[in-house]
């Protein structure tokens, strides 16, 4: 199943409010957009950072809004008819061709990318030089337990084996402040620091299952019959119920730094520019 899939835009706003929203508006705090200013919004869902971003930059500003997925891109376009500021594009934002921007911004996104340090080089490389980068990443293994649960679910529901562990992935290298300042270093930004985003979401079975449904986690279901996912929702309450599970740890990490500005006469060009 495509990622394309993954996400559905109504369970993904309906979960906002409690989860994509307060991280959208603390990563939009920390890029602090001016009226004015252009941003590219990478990975936008349905926009929990990109609508706050379009209101500040204004009627004088411009953001860029950029999903894979054609339901999130309607969806924020739904949400934002009285933003005209606000482009949403259905497009894969590691081929996006404009640059210059003031910022680049991207609320749990990078790790999506098949190469995600290659995808982040690209998203920098759009900003003008000294333009602000923030990308939003989960701290260690936030909302990693909804998945566990998930998984136990689906095995007895289905009466197949446990889920493998996924492999390793860059992400777990990086996933806590240090780590993550350290790899936003390397990508060659100035004045890089980690803000941490403290969130737990309290885990009624509304709650919890909106999780599942309105996340990417959502995508374990796709190939299930309706009675399926229903008896699959039974077992993945009991299992957080059996767990004690009764909140979920949602807190993410806020990197933000700036691209360089070049030295006089390189020839990299301030303004806006197509590649
Ligand atoms: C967890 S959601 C976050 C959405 C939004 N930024 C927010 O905070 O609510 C991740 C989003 O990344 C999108 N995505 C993943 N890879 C992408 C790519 N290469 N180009 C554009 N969007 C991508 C998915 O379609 C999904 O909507």
């Amino acid at each position: 199943m495509s990622l394309r899939d993954a996400f559905d835009a109504a369970d993904f706003t309906a979960l906002g409010h409690h989860l994509w929203n307060p991280i959208g508006a603390a990563t939009v705090a920390i890029a602090m957009p001016k009226p004015g200013e252009r941003v590219l919004d990478a990975c936008c869902g349905a926009g929990a950072s990109a609508i706050p971003t379009a209101r500040a930059v204004g009627p004088g500003g411009l953001v860029d809004a950029v999903d894979l997925s054609a339901s999130m891109v309607d969806e924020l376009r739904r949400l934002s008819t009285d933003l005209p500021q606000l482009h949403a594009h259905q497009a894969d934002v590691t081929a996006w061709a404009t640059g210059g921007y003031d910022i680049v911004q991207s609320a749990l996104g990078i790790f999506f990318f098949p190469d995600m340090t290659a995808g982040t080089d690209r998203l920098i490389s759009l900003a003008r030089p000294g333009g602000r980068i923030v990308f939003t990443i989960w701290r260690g293994d936030a909302m990693a337990a909804a998945g566990e649960h998930l998984g136990r679910a689906v095995a007895e529901a289905t009466k197949t084996p446990l889920p493998e562990k996924r492999p390793p992935h860059l992400f777990d290298q990086i996933n806590q402040p240090d780590s993550y300042a350290a790899w936003l270093t390397e990508r060659g930004l100035s004045n890089v620091d980690v803000a941490v985003h403290e969130l737990r979401l309290t885990m009624t079975p509304e709650l919890a299952w909106l999780v599942i449904l309105g996340s990417g986690y959502r995508g374990a279901l796709a190939k299930f019959s309706a009675d399926t996912v229903e008896a699959v929702r039974g077992f993945y309450l009991s299992s957080l119920r059996d767990g004690g599970v009764t909140e979920l740890e949602a807190t993410t990490l806020i990197g933000s730094g700036y691209r360089p500005r070049t030295h006089a006469g390189s020839g990299i060009p301030s303004a806006p520019v197509r590649w």
